[in-house]
């Protein structure tokens, strides 16, 4: 199988290479002078593919796009979409909205994208979208890294509790969550409930972080009810705008995520989990 490093995975695609012993197609990457992009993918003629690209930012959507159909004249073709964008965007929450993730979905098909590996979805109702879709679980990934730290693992939403009682029983810490009211997407309210930290060592688990307005509002709540030590562990770092210092500002001391998304604080890959998913389906 030959691996296509997309434009937003490449660190992801180049660890897979390493990890399975297969070649990275040297993709050309260039732009036109009016900014669209231009992608040549060679000598995949006959070849299993795997392209992993990340849709984090828009054209990340269309180079993916662009990659597939490259790739028409390979003999078999597997999207690794590590993060899925649009994938909150996973019901019409307001008439006249659509229902992105569909949308995704299907364009990925027009492309011959129908077999897709995914990390973590925010949520199950986007996978009835896909035709064949592979979900991964990189929370206890997340654990896993946690194990050694004396610690309790905080969850900022209700909605997130199995997600991160995953990640606990793998650290083998604590668990508790608090409850979430979003009010817009920069700004959400946290009640803290009774959770315990009083002198404890706590790391908020989510999913994504974003602008990072839950996770410092988590923050702030956590600290004000005697946490001696905030972090924050997540799988999709988004880090949007300024997300750092908002959560820096609000007393978080550190921020771990997956290689899902590429940026200074994505420490733990999740190469291996798709590794044996590939091994699962006979590709490698
Ligand atoms: C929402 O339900 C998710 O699990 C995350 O909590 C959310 O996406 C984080 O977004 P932000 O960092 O913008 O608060």
């Amino acid at each position: 199988m030959k691996i296509v490093p997309g434009s937003s995975s490449p660190v992801l695609s180049y660890r897979i290479s390493k990890m399975l012993g297969s070649s990275l197609v040297q993709v050309e990457y260039r732009r036109f002078p009016d900014g669209e992009i231009y992608v040549r993918v060679p000598e995949v003629e006959g070849e299993d593919v795997l392209i992993v690209q990340s849709i984090i930012r828009p054209e990340d959507w269309v180079t993916l796009m662009l990659l597939a159909d490259a790739c028409e004249k390979a003999s078999d073709m597997i999207a690794f979409i590590p993060y899925m964008g649009y994938a909150r965007q996973d019901r019409r929450f307001r008439e006249g909205e659509p229902l992105s993730i569909s949308v995704v979905a299907r364009s990925l098909r027009s492309v011959g994208l129908s077999r897709i590996i995914t990390v973590n979805l925010h949520s199950s109702k986007s996978r009835k979208y896909f035709e064949e879709l592979y979900e991964l679980d990189a929370m206890p990934l997340l654990g896993r890294y946690l194990r050694s730290h004396e610690c309790v693992f905080i969850s900022p939403d209700k909605g997130s509790v199995e997600r991160v009682k995953r990640a606990a029983e793998t650290a083998g810490v604590e668990w508790d969550f608090m409850e979430k009211r979003r009010i817009d997407s920069e700004t959400v309210e946290i009640s803290p409930g009774n959770v315990d930290v009083s002198g404890k060592d706590v790391v908020i688990i989510d999913d994504i972080i974003s602008t990072g307005g839950t996770v410092a509002e988590a923050g702030k709540a956590l600290l004000e009810l005697g946490a001696k030590r905030v972090r924050s562990a997540c799988i999709h770092a988004v880090l949007a705008g300024n997300a750092i210092v908002r959560m820096s500002s609000a007393g978080v001391e550190d921020i771990i995520a997956t290689d899902t998304i590429e940026n200074a604080v994505s420490v733990i890959s999740v190469k291996d989990l798709v590794g044996e998913s590939l091994k699962e389906m006979g590709y490698v």
